[in-house]
């Protein structure tokens, strides 16, 4: 697209949680390059995330991650025009670092700041290849750390309409996983474990929060696992050493099926409130494929149906490619941050 300024080139920076990203984004859709660099084989023997070891690993990677998308997009600093990071929200020792690059970049080469919302990027992913956006739209951003719903008008223009109240969906998923001593990150190897199982074995709880609330529950179903796994008061064996691959099959889709109803009910109870003609999906567990296909479901069910976009699985979980094309429309708006920019652990 020709703009006053002609073609605008972003590089964005990613280091919210455990992977060190960098992209080089053309007009907030042509990707020229996207480098992760992850650390889940670093965080696999705790389980989870530990903030240290991330931020130390984003420390040496950061600049070695930005050379090589500067490179693989064949960009010089002077084809950038802008450097778009995520500063929230996030673990504030792996923002830092991101933020801290960013903001030396900026200075070095000249070059405007921009912040990101990284909940908001991930929402920008589901629009990547969207140009008109059809209003009313909800979108459903499903991370690890979050589990959200906005009201969308567009890229810049996002209101929160509900939020998770305690464990966000992609850490019911992680720490089910880790009941189940199923290897980390534990999204992906739910997903593949209950593909063999079956759904029906096992009624989990569906925590809807009443019948106009659109915050969602996910630590009700997570005990509910710990329970069945260890008997009702922590005091039984733990069964799941003794369990077949069969048993556990069961219990990942009998969970994993609970999970996307709550998701699946509580997207459309927004829709039908607001009479939404298009659904938003992104954030980490959108890579999930029954998710994918319930939330299509209830969209070609609904009358009139809703259209879905749903990120491209490449750009569900952490990159840089969102926070660079959100950051177009920021530049565009001329939406810039300065030097004092800081990380933020929760989302403003
Ligand atoms: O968006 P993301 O990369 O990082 C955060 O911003 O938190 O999301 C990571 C989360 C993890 O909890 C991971 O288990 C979950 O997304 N996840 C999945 C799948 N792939 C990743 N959850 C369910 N099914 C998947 N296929
Ligand atoms: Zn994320």
């Amino acid at each position: 697209m020709k703009t006053e300024y002609g073609t605008i080139n972003i590089l964005g920076i990613e280091t919210s949680c455990d992977e060190t990203a960098a992209a080089v984004v053309e007009d907030g859709r042509i990707v020229k390059s996207s480098v992760i660099s992850s650390q889940t084989k670093l965080h696999e023997k705790y389980g989870g995330v530990v903030p240290e070891i991330a931020s130390r690993a984003h420390i040496e990677k950061i600049y070695p991650v930005i050379a090589e998308a500067m490179e693989q997009g064949q960009a010089s600093k002077d084809d950038i025009d802008a450097i778009a990071v995520a500063n929230q929200p996030g673990l504030t020792i792996a923002l830092v670092v991101g933020v801290t690059a960013a903001k030396t970049l900026s200075l070095a080469w000249d070059k405007p700041l921009i912040a990101i919302n990284h909940l908001h990027a991930h929402l920008q992913s589901a629009m990547l290849t969207e140009e008109n956006l059809q209003l009313p739209a909800v979108a459903l951003i499903v991370s690890g750390g979050h589990t959200c719903l906005y009201d969308c008008q567009s890229s810049l223009e996002l209101k929160l309409l509900g939020s998770t109240i305690d464990d966000a969906a992609g850490e019911a998923f992680d720490k089910v996983a880790n009941i189940l001593k199923l290897p980390y990150p534990g999204g992906p190897s739910i997903e593949k474990a209950a593909k063999n199982g079956n759904p029906n074995a096992i009624e989990f709880p569906r925590s809807m929060l009443g019948r106009d609330s659109l915050d969602f529950s996910f630590s009700g179903i997570k005990t509910a696992v710990l329970y069945y796994c260890h008997g009702q008061d922590m005091k039984g064996e733990n069964k799941v050493d003794s369990m077949s691959e069969q048993q556990i099959a069961d219990i990942a889709a009998s969970f994993q099926v609970a999970v996307i109803d709550v998701l699946v009910k509580k997207t459309q109870r927004v829709a039908e409130k607001v009479g939404a003609k298009t659904i938003l999906l992104g954030g980490g567990v959108a890579a999930n494929n029954s998710l994918r296909v319930e939330l299509q479901q209830m969209c070609d069910l609904s009358v009139p149906t809703r259209k879905l976009l749903i990120a491209p699985k490449q750009y569900c979980t952490d990159n840089a490619v969102m926070v660079a094309s959100l950051g177009y429309y920021k530049f565009m708006a001329k939406l810039f941050a300065d030097l004092t920019l800081e990380p933020k652990a929760h989302s403003s």
